[in-house]
């Protein structure tokens, strides 16, 4: 192994990610004017099913409040690993599960457990600034690979970006912000140049439910007759998506192999104890809940097929998202950058998005190893991100003023 380079990470040097910039002026905006079409938030138009809520209610009214284990109910575990093996085609026992307050904090805790000094991880260039985020707050060493056509992630640019310092590859299918999909045969490429040079794969397939193009696929299942010990592909999954349990904070992490499994215990024993008990009986209920899932994934599916093609007839979008929330609009043509593109849709036009400059940031790192302040910028300036998951008819309309704004700025440079 190469001799490491320490990163020094230090929480006040990484900024709040400019998704959460983003939210706060939609959220001041719309307390001024209220009609505010928010597609820039991946908050769906349904909400969960009325048993989840029923579960939660009844757990904490019979006092199933206490701790419990660390790596979550085991009950809930039990369902979930049956959950993975029928629907996945991953196969991981209970004990290698882990429970947790939304997706986000089992990428942290994975990151955190998988980081030595100096240790790189590859992120796509196009990435969900939180990724970026968690990478350094873990000490990892974010490197970046490049994206094809489709904005899913190129192997060639995976290989010649790597190191010998690398040690985790991070993949997103469907992918945050760019609905891209990872393909089978680029899955299978990917994990034998994980397996040749001895990475750790993090999978993050928080959109699991929303693969439009074709079925999902999760790329643990590619090892499913590895033995635990040599399994490289650990996934992390949530229910904030797919049964809009966006606000219950419950997600879960399937860990790769038993060894690693004492390091995520110690992360999360000394950053949650254990996760919410209420909300895991609430889970339990949603595991049961599972045939909402179709209306849901039809309904952002219709979302996309009835309204995005107006984006690609008028030039904004190459192609229609294979999958996920969220669609990457190219705004150059108004003559704008995606910041002030984005500023002026929501100040003229009442509708928010997100400036796509935020999703490419590229940071910097002094000789010492200390991160040099974070600026926004990078392949996609250009861009801003539209979530089609929101509600129909206010996507048809933010869509439209979009479209007609890039006309009226670019028909004026
Ligand atoms: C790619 C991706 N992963 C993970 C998450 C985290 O979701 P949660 O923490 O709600 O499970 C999100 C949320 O937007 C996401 O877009």
């Amino acid at each position: 192994m190469a001799q490491l380079n320490p990163v020094f990470p230090v929480a006040s040097s990484i900024p709040t990610s400019w998704l959460y910039e983003s939210f706060r002026m939609a959220n001041e905006r719309e307390r001024r004017a209220p009609s505010l079409i928010k597609l820039n938030v991946g908050e769906p138009a349904f909400g969960p099913p009325e048993s989840v809520g029923r579960s939660l209610a009844e757990a904490v009214l019979d006092g199933r409040t206490r701790y419990i284990d660390v790596q979550g109910l085991l009950q809930l575990r039990e369902a979930l690993s049956e959950k993975l093996d029928t629907v996945n085609g991953i196969d991981v026992p209970p004990d290698r599960l882990f429970v947790t307050p939304g997706s986000c904090q089992g990428l942290v805790s994975l990151m955190r457990s998988m980081a030595e000094p100096g240790a790189e991880i590859l992120l796509p260039e196009i990435h969900w600034p939180v990724h970026l985020q968690q990478a350094l707050l873990a000490g990892l060493r974010p490197v970046f690979y490049g994206l094809d056509d489709a904005l899913a992630p190129d192997p060639e640019s995976i290989r010649s970006v790597s190191t010998a310092n690398t040690r985790v590859l991070l993949l997103n299918s469907p992918s945050n912000p760019a609905g891209a999909l990872l393909r089978p045969e680029v899955q299978a490429t990917l994990y034998q140049l994980a397996s040749e040079r001895g990475w750790q794969i993090i999978s993050d397939e928080a959109y699991e439910d929303f693969a439009f193009e074709s079925p999902h696929v999760s790329i643990a299942a590619l090892e499913r007759d590895t033995a635990p010990a040599r399994r490289r592909v650990s996934t992390v999954f949530t229910f904030s998506k797919g049964l809009a349990m966006t606000g219950y904070r419950l997600g879960y992490v399937a860990v790769a192999r038993p060894e690693m499994c004492s390091a995520m215990r110690m992360v999360q024993e000394s950053s949650i104890i254990a996760p919410s008990a209420p909300i895991q009986y609430a889970g339990l209920s949603a595991l049961q809940a599972r045939e909402a899932l179709a209306g849901n994934h039809a309904y952002v599916r219709n979302n996309r097929d009835s309204v995005l093609p107006t984006l690609v007839d008028a030039g904004l979008l190459p192609a229609l998202p294979g999958g996920g929330w969220y669609a990457m609009v190219d705004v150059s043509a108004s003559g704008l950058s995606g910041e002030e593109f984005a500023a002026e849709l929501m100040e003229s036009e009442d509708v928010a998005v997100v400036p796509g400059s935020g999703f490419s940031a590229r940071p910097e790192f002094a000789a010492d190893g200390t991160l040099r302040p974070l600026r926004p910028g990078g392949m996609a300036s250009r861009l801003v991100r539209v979530a089609f998951c929101v509600d129909h008819d206010q996507l048809a309309t933010g869509v439209e003023r979009l479209v007609a704004l890039v006309e009226r700025k670019g028909s004026n440079t």
